[in-house]
Parts: structure tokens; C-alpha cells; sequence
């Protein structure tokens, strides 16, 4: 059992195989956390010392008891307006306007399986494989019923949050915000790690010191963002790779988040994850209920390689789903980098043809096959193949390229619409757009009403036309804007709830294209990796990481994706000299290695490059091919930061130890260089290693404790993948 209660003390614990998780319904019926950690057992309410705290409220029926206060109780669920100064997991407005909502306890249950959230990506799992408990909370006073619930997944040490909010009174209330976690410690220094970029540049590493005072970060773009990540760290100060305590919080939604990180008056940490309450006001009328975005909770005793690696399995398994969720991915070649705009029917064929002699597995037509798109001014909404470009229907391509072995793929940005488009003067409400005022642009384009059901019909017919006239495997879905002009054109639409309604027409349009096409291979992508979401992945199994391909910005873009995120799930490829974003050059070689760190592919036209390169790349992608379960499924491990050390390295181990493939790209030169030592993990210490290509053996023990010396070279980007075995 997974899941225990209490009854006498009313106390709820949760426990996986290396955690525990404890919280109480106390005598007035608040729900106050105890634990989250390392495993623990018995009773721990010992660890709630009331004492009086001036200025700290108290609530109507402890009022003689000045000791206890919501403002520095720990709390599973804190609402505003009871007293707790800190930040909210929800703020409600009433239908009398005030803000205010007193949770108690009403009750709870407990089943197999894991719970799912309606119309929400959710990790699922099989009843014996998890267990849900549903918690009720009730607000006598405006009849607002919040179920909380949890759901533990034993084996894999993963507990997950997630919020209903039901409104069972009988005036309007307005859901303010809302999060589907909270996690209070009660003591402990901390640090927050989290992922901050810009197009093109990703998921960069930034480590804070949790302070007194309010840290966030988030989105109000209506997507997750290439600025900041949905899944944070929480470290205990000076955790490492391999040491300390840590907390992983990854939010499964592609919307608008915060998280928040508070350092209160008595040095208490609260974090909270949920949906950003900028932008955000939902009505709920009586009756009507409110899904919080669920928040996957994971934690280390042991550093962050260890939580990395529960997250990957958690992602792997229990988000993903489809045909690919098991097998290898196919190795692709995408027309983008290739040709962006400027290709015919012919120039695929002939780039199938080549990608069919290295032995890649499917070639993908990037923008520009629909409409009139011969630049990204036009065309958005207008879902019919371009056959006079082609020079043939989309079938017949898709045929053609069959008959060469490969499969076939396509690009589309169903959420989005050109003003130069058929369908925009036609339907210029589809856009949001906020009457009276001039839109505001991005890349030229407008974005759909994806809140309405109307809208979302119309571009599933004309995308379902499009994949029902030939063998098209794959789709790469493309959202290449952050939204603004949050108005609906809908009746009786309300800006406050568009953003949220808007991911959850995404969603929708996503579930029924995949029970419609249920082997389709989805890939996504946002300007790259500017939706690279947990939420995005039960759909995608697979996300373009980031359009910069240059490899060495990848290896710290991917270094940053690593930390929640498995290479299964990493749209990664080798592209041309000079790099199309930095104008670096990298060689073939380095190219190679980096983008094996994720599902590889290429997106280059193979017609510019030589024998010798051409035969390097067979080699490659037999290569990739090789390891490529290795990659997928096995446990990875960081080797080194990019960010603060002078190379870039990784290495994948198979779940039997057995097999090893270590990656290192050196990132700096100078002259009379030192030597650059790199210190495996995850191997058995005292099994013998040997090197694949050499046959030198080393044992496990003395390549995780002294490392492996790397070659001097003259050259910049020198990189060196090295496959050991198990003797
Ligand atoms: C985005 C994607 C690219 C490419 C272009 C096409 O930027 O990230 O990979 O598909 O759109 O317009």
C-alpha cells in the first residue's frame, strides 16, 4: 500500500520506494504538511511547534489560541483569506467580490490506479502501478469544493498533484489562481535551479539561493516558453550532481505557469506550481468545475543525476504514449535547413533518395508545401497541398517516397493564420483580436481561436484532407508565436479564461487527431523548443529542442533539457557548415556526436556534400542506429557543466550496466594544453569495462573514481564517443 490513513490522527502518508510524503487534517480541519522526502515512517506531527507570532492571524475558531496561525503553518493547499500572508495555491473572488476561501477537510478516498484529468495531459499509469488519493476540501460559506489529488507511482518514487475546483454554491465565483502544488518546508536552506533562455537559445542553467521575498518565474504567452521552463529544482544548498537533497517540480502543461519560491519571517521555504494568475480569471458558475494542470513531484537523497533519471523513466513511461513509446525513433531528414522555402516536389524526392542511401528512416517537408507559402507572409490556415509547386498531389509524393523505403512526413501550424490566407478573409473573427484595435504581430501572423470549437473543426477537416490523401507517418507541429489580444470573438467568451481555454482546444485537437491517426508520429516544436513541455509530450512523444543546431550551443541547450526531460524526447540534428545561426564550423564528426544526444536526424541537403562526407554520415546514422535503444531507454548522466567547464560531456548506461556510451566534446583549446579528465557514473565499480574500438579494459571503480584521460588535439570542438562493454 502505497497509501495510508491514519484515521485516529487523521493522518495521510504517501510513500514510494525512497520517499515519503505526510500531511494531517488537524482540529479545525486545515490540511497542514508534515513531510516530503527521504523515507520516513510514523506519526511526524511531533514537528508542528505552534507558538505565538505577532501580527499573525488567527482563524475565527482558534481565536483563543493565539499559538496557531495559517500564516506559519505549513499547508497543503493555502487559500487566501484565512490569515497566510505568503503566496496562494488559489485565490477565489466571490460572487459579494470578496476574495476569501476557507478549505476544510470533508473527506477522502483512496484507489488503484492513477487518476486522470479530464481534457488535461496527465501521467498515466496501470492500476498496479499506482494509486490515487482524492481529498475533499469544502468552503461552507460559498459552496467551493476543491478535490485534491495525488497520485503515487510506488516503483518509480514519483508523486503526482493535481487540483478540481468545483463550484457546488449558487453565486458566480472567479478562480483568481490556482496551483496544483505546494510544497512547505519547514526549515532547510535552499536553492532553486531552473531553465531560462530566448529563441534559439534554450534552457539555459541558472542555480538562486531561495531568499526572504518572492521569487517566480513563468509565462504569459500561452505557451510554456522558450524563456523559462515549466519544471524547476529545489535544492538543498550546495547539492551536486551526485549529493544532497532535491526536489524536481515539473508542471504538465503548455500554457501559462508560475512557479514561486518564498522565504517567510520564520525562514520557512514554500514553493508553489501552477497556472500564472496574470491574465487569468475563470468564472465558475454553480456547478461547474475547474482542472488544475498537474505537477509531477520527484526527490533525490542523492543529487540531481538521480532525480534526472526518475523524471526520464516517469516521461518514458507514463507520459509518452503511442507507437514510438517503446521502439526507436525513426532517423529523419527535414527539409527545412535544407531548402527552407525554396523546393519542389522533385528536390524532396531527390532528398528522400539520398536519405534513403544513408539509411535514414523518413524524410519530412518542412513550411512552405500548402497554399502559396513561399515565405512566412502568407498562407496559414490554408491546408491544401501547393500541387502546381510539388508537381504532383501529396499522395503521389508520399508514395513515391515509400516505394524508396523511407516514410513520409509533413510540417503544419494548425493553430495559426496569415492575413494573406483564404481562410482569414473568410473568418477574420477566427483571430484573436481584440475589436477597436490593431492586432499585435509576430512572424506576420495571426493566431487562431483554438478556445472555439468551431474553429478547431474547420482545421481538423482540412488537416485530416491533408493526411488522408497518402501514407503520411509523421507530423511535425509547429507554434511559431507567443499569443497576445486574448479576446474571443465567441459568445459569451471571457478573456480571463482564453488562454486557459486556448490550450485546452490544443489539447483536445491533439487527442482526437491521435484517436483518429493512432500510429502518427507527432513531433512538436514552437520556434524550437519554445513549448519543450511535459504537457506537449503526452501528445509529442518527441519536441524539436531548439531551431539553433550550431553544436555547440546545442550541447549546453541540450545540457539544460537533460535535467528533466530524457533524449528520447530531444528533436536533435546535424546541419550544415557554416551554421545557419552562429556562422560556426564545426566538424561532421563533433556534429555527429551532439546530435546523437537526442533522436537524430539531419537538416542538410545531402546533394552539397562530397563522397567522403557522405559515407561519414552512412556511418553515423548506422552508428546512432546501434545505440540508438542505448539513448533512448538507458540511464544518462552528465559528466560535466558546459556552462562552467571547458568541455561538454555525457554518457548513457543500459539498465544492466552492460553497456556504455560516453560522449565528450572538448570546448576549449589553448595552447600546451592540460590534459581534460573525464569521471564516469553510473557503472558497476567492480565490473571490468572494455573500450569498444581499443580493447583497453578498465574497471568501473577507477573510471568513476579517477576518470579517463581525454587526447590533446589542435583542433576546437574535438569530440570523442566512447562505447564500453561489460567484460
Ligand atoms: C519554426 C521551426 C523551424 C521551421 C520553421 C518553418 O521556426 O522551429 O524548424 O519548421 O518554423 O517556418
Amino acid at each position: 500500500m502505497a497509501i495510508h490513513y491514519e484515521q485516529k490522527n487523521r493522518i495521510f502518508t504517501l510513500q514510494t520506494a525512497h520517499t515519503a510524503y505526510q500531511m494531517k487534517v488537524d482540529a479545525y480541519g486545515f490540511l497542514l504538511h508534515l513531510h516530503y522526502g527521504g523515507w520516513a515512517e510514523g506519526n511526524m506531527d511531533y514537528l508542528l511547534a505552534n507558538y505565538e507570532r505577532g501580527f499573525c492571524s488567527n482563524p475565527a475558531d482558534a481565536r483563543k489560541d493565539r499559538s496557531y496561525s495559517l500564516d506559519v503553518l505549513p499547508q497543503e493547499y493555502p487559500a487566501f483569506g484565512m490569515g497566510d500572508y505568503r503566496s496562494s495555491a488559489l485565490v477565489l473572488r466571490n460572487a459579494d467580490e470578496s476574495e476569501c476561501c476557507d478549505l476544510r477537510y470533508a473527506s477522502h478516498s483512496i484507489y488503484k490506479g492513477k487518476y486522470a484529468l479530464k481534457g488535461l495531459p496527465a501521467v498515466y499509469a496501470q492500476e498496479d502501478e499506482a494509486e490515487t488519493l482524492e481529498i475533499m476540501l469544502e468552503d461552507a460559506a460559498n459552496g467551493v469544493h476543491v478535490r485534491l489529488l495525488y497520485g503515487v507511482l510506488e516503483d518509480d518514487d514519483v508523486i503526482t498533484r493535481s487540483a478540481v475546483i468545483c463550484n457546488q454554491g449558487n453565486g458566480k465565483v472567479v478562480v483568481e489562481k490556482a496551483a496544483s502544488a505546494c510544497l512547505d518546508f519547514l526549515h532547510g536552506d535552499y536553492e532553486m535551479v531552473s531553465f531560462y533562455g530566448r529563441h534559439a537559445m534554450e534552457r539555459n542553467f541558472q542555480r538562486t539561493e531561495i531568499r526572504h521575498g518572492n521569487y517566480s518565474i513563468g509565462s504569459r504567452r500561452t505557451a510554456s516558453s522558450h524563456q523559462y521552463n515549466p519544471g524547476v529544482v529545489v535544492a538543498q544548498k550546495g547539492a551536486s550532481e551526485d549529493a544532497g537533497s532535491c526536489y524536481g517540480l515539473l508542471f504538465v502543461y503548455s500554457g501559462n505557469f508560475l512557479c514561486e519560491a518564498e522565504k517567510d519571517q520564520l525562514n520557512q521555504t514554500r514553493i508553489l506550481m501552477g497556472l500564472q494568475s496574470d491574465l487569468f480569471h475563470y468564472p465558475l458558475g454553480p456547478g461547474e468545475e475547474l482542472y488544475i494542470p498537474e505537477t509531477v513531484l520527484s526527490y533525490s537523497a542523492t543529487g540531481f543525476a538521480k532525480l534526472s533519471n526518475q523524471f526520464h523513466h516517469c516521461i518514458r513511461r507514463h507520459i509518452c504514449r503511442g507507437r514510438y513509446t517503446h521502439q526507436p525513433r525513426p532517423v529523419l531528414v527535414n527539409s527545412w535547413e535544407a531548402s527552407y522555402f525554396s523546393f519542389d516536389g522533385e528536390a524532396i524526392y531527390r532528398l528522400a533518395g539520398q536519405a534513403a542511401a544513408l539509411g535514414l528512416d523518413l524524410v519530412v517537408m518542412d513550411d512552405g508545401w500548402f497554399g502559396k507559402r513561399e515565405n512566412d507572409h502568407s498562407s496559414l490556415g490554408d491546408w491544401q497541398a501547393n500541387e502546381e509547386k510539388l508537381g504532383c498531389t501529396l499522395g503521389e509524393l508520399a508514395s513515391r517516397i515509400n516505394k524508396l523505403g523511407l516514410k513520409f512526413g509533413i510540417w503544419i501550424e494548425p493553430e495559426m493564420v496569415s492575413e494573406d490566407s483564404r481562410l482569414y478573409r473568410e473568418h477574420p473573427d477566427w483571430a484573436l483580436q481584440i475589436p477597436g484595435r490593431s492586432p499585435v504581430y509576430c512572424r506576420d501572423q495571426l493566431v487562431l481561436d483554438f478556445s472555439r470549437p468551431d474553429v478547431r473543426d474547420s482545421i481538423f477537416e482540412q488537416v485530416c484532407a491533408v493526411l488522408d490523401q497518402g501514407n503520411i507517418e509523421y507530423v511535425k507541429w509547429d507554434m511559431n508565436r507567443s499569443l497576445s489580444d486574448l479576446y474571443s470573438q465567441a459568445p459569451g467568451s471571457f478573456p480571463g479564461k482564453l488562454s486557459y481555454d486556448y490550450v485546452a482546444g490544443v489539447y483536445d485537437f491533439l487527442e482526437r487527431l491521435l484517436e483518429r491517426y493512432p500510429y502518427l508520429f507527432i513531433e512538436g516544436c514552437s520556434g524550437g523548443g519554445g513549448r519543450f513541455d511535459a504537457g506537449m509530450l503526452y501528445y509529442t512523444p518527441q519536441i524539436w529542442c531548439s531551431d539553433n543546431t550550431d553544436a555547440a550551443d546545442r550541447i549546453r541547450i541540450q545540457y539544460g533539457t537533460s535535467f528533466f526531460y530524457p533524449a528520447s524526447t530531444v528533436g536533435s540534428h546535424v546541419s550544415a557548415v557554416p551554421n545557419h545561426q552562429t556562422g560556426r564550423s564545426i566538424s561532421l564528426h563533433t556534429r555527429g556526436i551532439v546530435a546523437m544526444a537526442g533522436t537524430f536526424g539531419y537538416e542538410l541537403d545531402f546533394g552539397t556534400l562530397g563522397d567522403a562526407q557522405k559515407e561519414e554520415i552512412r556511418r553515423q546514422v548506422a552508428q546512432y542506429k546501434k545505440f540508438a535503444d542505448l539513448i533512448q531507454h538507458g540511464y544518462y548522466y552528465r559528466l560535466s557543466n558546459p556552462f562552467e567547464d571547458g568541455y561538454g560531456a555525457w554518457m548513457f548506461v543500459s539498465k544492466n550496466k552492460k553497456h556504455v556510451l560516453v560522449n565528450v566534446v572538448l570546448l576549449e583549446v589553448h595552447g600546451n594544453m592540460t590534459v581534460t579528465y573525464v569521471r564516469l557514473k553510473g557503472l558497476s565499480p567492480h565490473a571490468v569495462y572494455a573500450d569498444a574500438a581499443t580493447g583497453t579494459c578498465y574497471y568501473g571503480s577507477a573510471l568513476m573514481e579517477a576518470g579517463i584521460p581525454m587526447p590533446v588535439e589542435k583542433e576546437e570542438y574535438a569530440a570523442y564517443q566512447i562505447e564500453l562493454r561489460k567484460c
